[in-house]
């Protein structure tokens, strides 16, 4: 089978793809013929040595992957062969709160999705809602998860109440997406007013480009009333405006603490004295909370937004294009 691994963290020239014996399951696993992955921003922090876990040498990398499953162990339980599945996140977080033990993820510290097959135990697969087809399916273990879990797991916001997603990033499409499954209003903001219309016709009932108004939250507040919540992806570029725009109770669920040249993000602390706004932090999630999301994604047949397909022997391609910035919607690596 072909396979591509990390040999190293120095850019793409790290991505090598190898021809390797076709995997047999051990007793508690399943192999999975993959037929299609995506890309998601920490992908390219672990290529280019930027990301906080450090990788196994050599690993298969991408955590985001669907496909069928061709052959189980002889204890498995949970699944049998032609089952559609995807991995969870991180691999051995079932449920409850995270801790050392369970840091894990697919495509980091093991294996991912990034082959011809993947071996995964079965405690660490979901099952794949039926509309989806297979580059649907592969976009949902990461983006997916986190924009879920930012959108549902503070207890706000309730239905009529504002979400706030900063840029067309996957994490923020997902949010949009179920801001709006949640019956809440969502506003966006983008760096590339090109894509209001696109944000527009995905749901968005307020888009602001912040290079038309590079300080919006005032004007985000004044035309919603206050964000009830913001999915703050864009870190010290958005951080300060993100609290501008929040009610007197918002909550800022914080995903990105840095940007790319180093610069965190300050708490300012003139404004946050007026403010009663709550500030959260998460980790993408369990695997508990992967089959909440697979439900309700189910449920309401949402559809995840792809921007370009490449072919699996155009991996490199796939992620110098997604690494330039300027995509809408999740780049896919077909299956070999
Ligand atoms: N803590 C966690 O569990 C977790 C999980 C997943 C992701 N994250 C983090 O969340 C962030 C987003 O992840 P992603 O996978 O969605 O990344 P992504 O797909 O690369 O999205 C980044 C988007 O942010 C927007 N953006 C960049 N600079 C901006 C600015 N100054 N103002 C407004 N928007 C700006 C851009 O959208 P426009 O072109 O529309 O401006 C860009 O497409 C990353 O920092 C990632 O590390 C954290």
């Amino acid at each position: 089978m072909r396979s591509y691994r990390l040999e190293g963290t120095g850019g793409i020239e790290s991505l090598v793809l190898r021809d390797e014996a076709r995997p047999e399951p051990g007793a508690h696993e399943i192999v999975v013929r993959i037929r299609a992955t995506s890309l998601n921003r920490r992908d390219t922090m672990i290529l280019n040595g930027a990301y906080p876990l450090t990788p196994r040498q050599g690993v298969v990398p991408l955590s985001d992957g669907a496909g069928e499953i061709v052959a189980v162990g002889a204890a498995v339980t949970r699944f049998a062969v032609g089952d559609r599945v995807t991995g969870s996140y991180f691999a051995r977080w079932i449920d409850g709160r995270i801790h050392a033990g369970l840091v894990d993820q697919l495509g980091c510290t093991l294996d991912g999705m990034l082959a011809e097959y993947a071996v995964l135990d079965e405690q660490w697969t979901v099952r794949l809602p039926d509309h989806l087809d297979w580059q649907e399916a592969a976009t949902l273990t990461c983006a997916g998860l986190t924009a879920w879990n930012a959108v549902t797991g503070a207890g706000i916001p309730k239905p009529g109440q504002w979400v706030l997603v900063i840029g067309s990033g996957g994490v923020s499409l997902f949010a949009l997406q179920f801001g709006k499954l949640l019956g809440c209003h969502v506003a966006a903001v983008t760096s590339r007013g090109e894509k209001a219309d696109r944000l527009r016709a995905l749901g968005a009932d307020l888009v602001i480009s912040t290079s038309d108004m590079p300080q919006w939250g005032a004007a985000v507040r004044d035309q919603t009333g206050g964000i009830d919540l913001v999915v703050e992806t864009g870190g010290p570029a958005t951080f300060t405006q993100s609290l501008i725009a929040s009610t007197l109770y918002g909550h800022i669920v914080l995903l990105t603490l840095q940007d790319a040249k180093g610069g965190s993000i300050q708490l300012p602390a003139a404004l946050y004295q007026r403010s009663l706004a709550t500030i959260s932090r998460l980790f993408v999630g369990s695997r508990t909370n992967l089959e909440a999301m697979l439900r309700a994604v189910s449920q309401h047949r949402l559809r995840p937004v792809i921007d370009k397909v490449f072919a699996f022997t155009e991996a490199g391609d796939a992620y110098r294009y997604f690494q330039q910035g300027d995509v809408f919607g999740k780049v896919i690596i077909d299956g070999a």
